[in-house]
């Protein structure tokens, strides 16, 4: 036995899905699947994608993020070197920015619209659903203010998981206001909350006085409850975020996107105005933010750019999504199995399956075949465990006639292919 594990909270991904700690992590295949649906997508919006850097200044996501926010209070991975203070990104956002900013892709196109598949990482205390080192997909439009892109990152979000099936979803819309609006409204919270102090509970009392607002996303039922009479955030907002508000509201309304106003939600990451919006899987339990994101105008400025580079995203969670799948008994990707699976009976069929892999491959077909000379039914086995589409079986007989037994696994069907019809066969699925 190997002495060493994966440290907690992160995890392998295999060519065969797994539990670790009643977590299922789902094959490789599905990972790829799931990453080309959001690849196909993001074209279809327009998106090109960035890859930046895991490591990047600590210094960038503390002003990018916040220094107030749990994530860099709390979960940075975080470590110095030299004179140097680095960060094991914990989100990609205000990466992204920093890259559009140095490379000065305003000169490229006016609207730069990015997207990203990778690593984060963020030290939470592990639990199903909440990773150290976890994936996001995300989308960022830099450059415009049109409420019309706001809908445009909420649409190719919600996209995805209808591509793929993930039908039950809960789309949660808010708007945060200008930076001069929430101040007021902090005001205004903390009055109502501070009578009411002794109720709360401990990280709720650190946040009456460090990031009041955060108290909203409580999980805590009982503060839910006092919170049902406090004010309203959407009545403190200034009358220019409102109305683009409303524009948000109408853009999605005349796509058919459904949402839900909740005056309640608000993000976790500092760099948000005016629209915030996560979505929420209906069939997850705990963990169940599929995806989060909004308007982050203020970020390029916090970042130390001369002028305002208005921007809104989202950024989404491979993991949730691919439990989500599996709650939606989804991962079973009919695209992905092996077109066939050549069954070899003696020496001389298994050099026929050697070659005859090698043509099929060059035909574009997903072939494999036993690399141990196993007995027939140890590679039927295989075949079955690997949900080939074909099962195409080679012997002596079959050598002689050049013909080979052709085994439709979903039809239960069995017939006699000639060798030279066998990529046509096959392609027929
Ligand atoms: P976030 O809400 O912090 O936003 O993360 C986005 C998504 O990442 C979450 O909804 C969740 O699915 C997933 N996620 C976050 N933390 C973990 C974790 N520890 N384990 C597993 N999944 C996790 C952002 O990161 C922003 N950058 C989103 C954004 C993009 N805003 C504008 N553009």
């Amino acid at each position: 036995m190997n002495q060493f594990k994966s440290i907690p909270g992160t995890f392998d991904i295999l060519p065969e899905g797994y539990t670790s700690g009643g977590d299922a992590i789902a094959p490789v295949r599905v990972w790829q699947h799931v990453e080309s649906v959001v690849r196909e997508v993001m074209s279809a919006y327009g998106a090109r994608e960035i890859r930046t850097p895991i490591l990047e200044p600590t210094e960038l996501i503390a002003r990018g993020v916040g220094q107030l926010t749990d994530i860099v209070a709390k979960e940075m991975f975080a470590f110095q070197r030299g004179k140097t203070n680095y960060v094991l990104r914990p989100e990609v956002t205000a990466p992204v920015m920093r890259a559009y900013l140095q490379h000065h892709l305003e000169q490229v196109s006016a609207v730069q619209k990015l997207f990203y598949i990778g690593p984060c990482f963020r030290a939470e205390r592990p639990q199903k659903g909440r990773y150290r080192q976890f994936h996001q997909f995300g989308f960022e439009i830099i450059g415009t203010s049109d409420s019309r892109s706001d809908a445009e990152t909420i649409a190719s979000a919600v996209d995805i998981y209808r591509k793929l099936g993930i039908t039950d979803i809960t789309l949660k819309l808010n708007s945060l206001g200008d930076e001069k609006s929430r101040p007021r409204y902090k005001e205004a919270l903390v009055s109502y909350l501070t009578p009411l102090a002794d109720q709360l509970s401990e990280v709720s009392k650190n946040r009456l006085v460090s990031n009041p607002m955060r108290i909203l996303d409580t999980k805590n039922e009982s503060e839910q409850e006092l919170l049902k009479n406090a004010p309203i955030l959407l009545d403190f907002i200034d009358e220019e975020s409102l109305a683009n508000f409303e524009e948000v509201k109408s853009h999605l309304d005349s796509i058919g996107i459904t949402y839900v106003v909740d005056p309640f939600l608000v993000r976790g990451l500092d760099y948000y105005s005016r629209t915030s919006f996560e979505i929420e899987s209906d069939a997850l339990g705990a963990q169940a933010a599929l995806a989060g994101g909004g308007r982050y105008d203020l970020l390029s400025t916090e970042l130390g750019a001369k002028r305002v580079v208005p921007a809104v995203g989202f950024a989404a969670g491979m993991e949730r999504l691919l439990m989500a799948l599996e709650v939606a008994d989804k991962q079973n990707i009919s695209a992905l199995r092996p077109d066939a699976f050549l069954v070899a009976l003696g020496d001389e069929a298994l050099d026929w399956v050697f070659k005859t892999a090698y043509e099929l491959r060059a035909s574009g077909l997903n072939i494999d075949y036993d690399l141990k000379g196993r007995s027939m039914k140890a590679q039927m086995r295989e075949a079955n465990r690997r949900g080939a589409r074909f099962v195409v079986i080679v012997g002596g007989d079959e050598l002689a006639s050049g013909q080979a037994q052709v085994k439709d696994m979903d039809q239960s069907e069995q017939k006699v292919v000639p060798f030279a019809n066998l990529a046509r066969e096959l392609k027929t699925r």
